[in-house]
């Protein structure tokens, strides 16, 4: 049998390491396990949208401005698969959502994800992204784009224990990094950053269109 191509290798490895830990602990920290030209290409689609095309984003279908801005300050961009870039990286999730579902029984049927942008003192307080059996998301995943991210940028994603509230990670938001967790368990925050920042976050759902209406509570 012919040797498996070089990015098969690495893929099967990154799948490895995420079915190991979401098993063991529930997240996993990746580094670099995009091609570099695509985590380039997405870096550079972001930055060429118009700030209009960002909108403030919201909390749930909570609609009170106030509030919102007190819980956080990011600007959001729901992605399609329309454009080539996109749709490169909705074709890599595609083979990551279906060798989790073969690894980990997890259900997942779909991804949803938009860019988000941080100005300069923008965070998000704690929270969590799904509530249990309300909205479906099984799976979360966030993926940094920010060259030489410094020690002193601020900006970390702080992953806090789901029962004690214990701190378990702070993680930097450098290039090419992935951080996959589980939705419903972990409570975590945007720490305040202090330049720039930029990611791409999504979400694996199960199917939720069973009952009735499709998704009766978004
Ligand atoms: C979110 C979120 C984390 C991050 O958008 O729900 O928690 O590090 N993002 O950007
Ligand atoms: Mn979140």
């Amino acid at each position: 049998m012919a040797a498996p191509a070089l990015w098969e290798t690495a893929f099967s490895q990154v799948v490895e390491k995420t079915t190991k830990q979401l098993e063991k602990q529930g997240y996993v920290i990746l580094q670099d396990i995009l091609p570099e030209n695509l985590l380039n290409d997405l870096l550079q689609h972001l930055q060429s949208l118009d700030d209009e095309k960002f909108n403030r984003a919201g909390v749930g279908r909570e609609k009170d401005y106030h509030l919102n801005r007190f819980i956080r300050r990011d600007e959001i961009h729901w992605l399609e698969g329309s454009h080539p870039v996109t749709r490169d990286y909705f074709r890599w999730i595609e083979k990551l959502r279906n060798a989790l579902n073969r690894q980990l029984f997890l259900g997942l049927f779909e991804y949803e994800c938009h860019y988000a942008f941080y100005p300069p003192g923008a965070f998000y307080k704690k929270h969590l992204d799904a509530f249990k059996g309300a909205n479906s998301r099984i799976l979360s995943t966030v993926l940094y784009l920010n060259p030489g991210w410094l020690a002193g940028d601020g900006g970390e994603l702080v992953i806090y224990h789901p029962v004690n509230d214990e701190v378990l990670e702070v993680i930097t938001p450098d290039f090419g990094k992935m951080v996959i967790f589980l939705s419903e368990e972990f409570p975590h925050e945007v720490l305040p950053a202090k330049t720039r920042r930029y990611s791409l976050t999504g979400w694996f759902r199960k199917n939720n269109s069973l009952s009735q209406s499709i998704d009766p509570l978004l």
